[in-house]
């Protein structure tokens, strides 16, 4: 019969892997506390109108990158790409904005892009994210972008650089655009078929395509930076000077544009020489204005996103835990020793002492060779023998040092002996 598997780019975490993940988790979730994030749970679909519309209708994202598909009555749905759209209609959606801001939300969990498959791209890929409400200050984009240089340091991740840009306002871009347009026109024969197209529909995408040949005709190509209005230099000064100030070093990127159309002023990446040509393993900016763009109120914000696919092949190996043992196994064997032991491994686990047993075995040897497998600290045995005389033997599966302890109490005393307190 066909064995039937899972899709190509979306991958099973297994549970080798998973006490990693867990550790790149809580490390995400203790930063993003301690600077006052707090967690958002959105929904793994929304309709495809809200992505079209905040991501923007000329990006690769929703030209060729979305999971869409109609509900039974036609609405087109369609699967999270990212989640910075879906906390913004969360915030419009429940009035968020009539409480006191700035409010900060963080999240966790599975996006999707249908991208070709390769070392650190998947079409199901895990980010964790923060959004921050509310703060025009450029302290706030210093803030958010320590928070992702500390997160990522604290997961001692190796040669990390902050690439950073600003992308002005948008009459600076509208008018950059322009300037930049006239540029493109002039290279257009030197330039892949996709940038021919999209300088057109998204110029400022052209500077950001890998294709040698674009890069080296782009090479010279006016410089956003260099048509900021005042307000937007001045912002961007106080951000590189704010993260100067924290020690977080950064390097300047004219050529740095974003794939998504919400971003304004500060956009930011970080990226490592280790992750090949998938090299970012975070990014973000600031989107003033996508709030009022979905329909609410003016409320400027910023925020970031990090691939924790792309985190966990850069953490080093000695970083996270290995997987989960047992503490004890408890080998209960005979008619009154598996009856017992039944009853026995319910009460460790009640008073949340981990432990386990393999029920085929019935034999002392048996489950032995299963204890040694299972990596347990401790295996408790008690067979028909000990059941009679009240009581188990405790087996150090390491140094196989032995002693016996009365059954009655046992899980009480075993947890004094596990938990000192
Ligand atoms: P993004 O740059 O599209 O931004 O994605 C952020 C990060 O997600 C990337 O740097 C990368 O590590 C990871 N990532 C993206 N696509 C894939 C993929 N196919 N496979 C594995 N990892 C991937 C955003 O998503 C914005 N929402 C970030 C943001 C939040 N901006 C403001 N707030």
């Amino acid at each position: 019969m066909d064995i039937i598997k899972g899709i190509k780019g979306v991958k099973d975490i297994l549970p080798e892997e998973t006490p990693r993940w867990r550790f790149i988790e809580d490390a995400a979730r203790r930063w993003a506390l301690c600077y006052g994030y707090q967690e958002i749970r959105i929904p793994i679909f929304e309709l495809t109108a809200l992505f079209a519309r905040s991501i923007g209708a000329a990006t690769d994202i929703v030209e060729k990158e979305m999971y869409t598909f109609p509900d039974r009555d036609g609405t087109s749905l369609t699967l999270r790409p990212e989640g910075t759209a879906g906390t913004v209609r969360a915030f419009i959606e429940h009035n968020r904005a009539a409480d006191p801001l700035p409010q900060k939300y963080f999240y966790l969990g599975p996006m999707f892009r249908h991208e070709r498959p390769q070392a650190g791209r998947l079409r199901q890929f895990h980010q964790f994210g923060v959004e921050s409400f509310g703060t025009l200050s450029p302290h706030a984009d210093v803030e958010v972008i320590a928070l992702l240089w500390r997160l990522l340091s604290d997961l001692a991740l190796p040669d990390l650089t902050l690439e950073i840009n600003s992308l002005g306002n948008s009459d600076d871009r509208t008018a950059y655009k322009a300037v930049l347009l006239a540029f493109l026109k002039q290279q257009e024969s030197h330039l892949c078929a996709n940038c021919r197209r999209r300088m057109y529909t998204n110029p400022l995408r052209v500077l950001d395509c890998k294709v040698p040949d674009c890069r080296v005709a782009t090479e010279s190509a006016p410089r956003l930076t260099d048509h900021l209005s005042l307000e937007a230099r001045t912002h961007f000064d106080q951000v590189l000077t704010g993260l100067m100030a924290l020690g977080v070093p950064y390097r300047l990127n004219p050529r740095l544009v974003r794939g998504l159309d919400y971003y304004c002023l500060t956009s930011f990446e970080i990226t490592s020489t280790h992750l090949g040509a998938q090299n970012a393993v975070g990014a973000g900016g600031r989107y003033d204005g996508l709030v009022e763009t979905l329909g609410g109120p003016s409320v400027p914000a910023i925020g970031f996103a990090v691939g924790l696919e792309r985190v966990s092949l850069m953490l080093p190996e000695t970083s996270s835990s290995s997987s989960y043992e047992c503490l004890y196994y408890v080998a209960a064997f005979g008619e009154n020793g598996a009856k017992l032991g039944l009853i026995l491994l319910d009460e460790l686990r009640r008073i949340g002492i981990s432990s386990q047993c393999d029920y085929r075995a019935t034999t002392l040897k048996a489950h032995l060779r299963q204890a040694d497998r299972s990596k347990c600290r401790y295996a408790i045995l008690l067979g028909d023998d000990e059941a009679g005389r009240g009581s188990v033997i405790l087996r150090n599966l390491q140094s196989k040092a032995q002693e016996e302890l009365p059954l009655t109490g046992l899980a009480s005393l075993l947890k004094t002996r596990s938990f000192p307190s």
